[in-house]
């Protein structure tokens, strides 16, 4: 099939790569030129594991190619995939203003029947909208809008493109719904479950789905703060309550919270859109999910302050960990970054080392090395779990340092090595001592 992929960042490039990986001719298309350049040579434009392997495949097998240009796309292809950003707008709601280019751009291009299938994540009841402007600009061609969220995770995004949990399509006609199966004819043949439903429903499910991963996360990281009160270890107890398949281990890891380009803006988007629906019950809910999350990056700088009485203006600060997760060089709501921009603003000399993310701006020093970071630093905080830092050995920063003090807020170092090490080792939610 001809597959049209419009957005090419992180979800658009795997999912064209992925596309034209399942066998179809694919055309990516977007807005930045130099983007589409990037891709057609077949390297990515972002840090993402597999992607440019499969990037160069399929540039090189003929079958995935970019451009800027909608005329090419828009009577070549059977299936026109949404992926622009929805990024939180000031008021907290999604800014749909990509997702509305694309329909202005390509609308008026159509004289085929075609579907348009959006991935993009977007408040319930979008679709609607987007079908009655398409009907406007392409009367009686049949353009039939659908919604088939997008679930890929950053670090794993070619992993979950080629092999996805589940697909869901939103959609009004069963002949939409097929068209939809025979794209991913791949992935069902190899049991992927499918979700067919309506639309507003596959709109919905992306949304809760991501709602309630931060639930989890912000679910451990309250008890975190309870076995802090009450001395328990919160890793102890979420392995223990992880065993419990109906609870399951995953998402339950403590610390600074969630970050990101996706987990944020989408819940605060989700309360936006629920308040607007008069659904209060749940936009409190996730007024709560988002207080802890910020709650925890606030008490980690506040840690970080109070190991100096106060006043941390002018100490050299180590941070380990600059993008949102490890396997990333997204710096996008990082909690690592919230809590350096703290100690900054509180006059702290803020030294961060990433292996991945570049991190611009006149709060920070970026180190080119560990060593460079942690070099006469007086506290060394841990904010990013990237493997790498727990493969160090502390004895062998223990002279670097000025202070053998760690605030580890991921809880992911093992604190006995540090300690044995002589550091002082600081991990909120293990108060416990066996
Ligand atoms: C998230 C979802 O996991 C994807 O399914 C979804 O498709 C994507 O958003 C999206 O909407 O596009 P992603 O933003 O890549 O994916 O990041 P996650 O792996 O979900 O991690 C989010 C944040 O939660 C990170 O800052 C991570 O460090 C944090 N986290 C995760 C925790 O603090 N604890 C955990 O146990 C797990």
């Amino acid at each position: 099939m001809n597959v049209a992929v419009i957005g090419t960042n992180y979800l658009g490039a795997a999912h064209a790569a992925g596309m034209a990986e399942f066998g179809h001719s694919v055309i990516g298309v977007d807005v930045v030129p130099e983007r589409v350049a990037v891709l057609n040579s077949g390297r990515s434009t972002v840090f993402e594991e597999g992607l440019e392997p499969l990037l160069a495949k399929h540039t090189a097998s003929g079958r995935l190619r970019f451009t800027t240009d909608y005329s090419e796309i828009a009577d070549w292809a059977d299936v026109h995939f949404i992926c622009v950003g929805t990024p939180q707008s000031d008021s907290g709601a999604a800014d749909l203003s990509q997702v509305w280019a694309v329909v202005e751009h390509l609308g008026p291009l159509l004289t085929k029947p075609t579907v348009i299938a959006g991935k993009s994540t977007v408040p319930v009841g979008t679709a609607p909208h987007l079908q009655s402007r398409f009907d406007e600009l392409a009367p009686g061609v049949g353009v039939e809008v659908m919604w088939n969220p997008e679930f890929l995770r950053e670090a794993f995004a070619v992993k979950d493109t080629l092999t996805p949990d589940r697909i869901v399509l939103g959609a009004r006609s069963a002949a939409a719904l097929e068209r939809m199966r025979q794209v991913y004819s791949v992935p069902i043949a190899a049991g992927v479950p499918v979700v067919a439903c309506d639309i507003a429903t596959a709109e919905l499910i992306k949304v809760a789905a991501n709602a309630f991963l931060a639930t989890k996360i912000s679910f451990i990281n309250a008890m975190a703060q309870m076995c802090q009160a009450a001395g328990g270890d919160v890793t102890l107890l979420a392995d223990a309550i992880g065993h419990d398949k109906r609870i399951g281990r995953e998402f339950l890891n403590a610390g600074l919270g969630f970050g990101g380009g996706c987990l944020p803006k989408d819940i605060r988007a989700l309360a936006t859109r629920a308040r607007e629906l008069d659904v209060a019950v749940l936009a409190d809910f996730i007024g709560d999910v988002e207080a802890i999350n910020e709650g925890q990056r606030r008490e980690v700088a506040e840690l970080a302050v109070g190991q100096f009485d106060g006043d941390i203006g002018g100490r050299k600060v180590a941070v380990l960990g600059a993008a949102f997760k490890p396997g990333t060089d997204d710096t996008r709501s990082s909690p690592a970054l919230s809590v350096a921009d703290r100690l900054a603003a509180a006059g702290a000399d803020v030294w961060i080392f990433d292996p991945q993310a570049q991190v611009a701006g006149p709060n920070f020093t970026q180190a080119a090395s560990i060593e460079e970071c942690l070099r006469d630093a007086e506290l060394v905080l841990h904010l990013t779990e990237w493997p790498l830092f727990r493969q160090l050995d502390p004895a062998d920063y223990a002279d670097l340092v000025r202070n053998k003090v760690l605030i580890d807020g991921r809880l992911k170092l093992d604190r006995e090595r540090w300690q044995r090490a002589g550091w002082k080792v600081i991990q909120l939610g293990r108060a416990a001592t066996l």
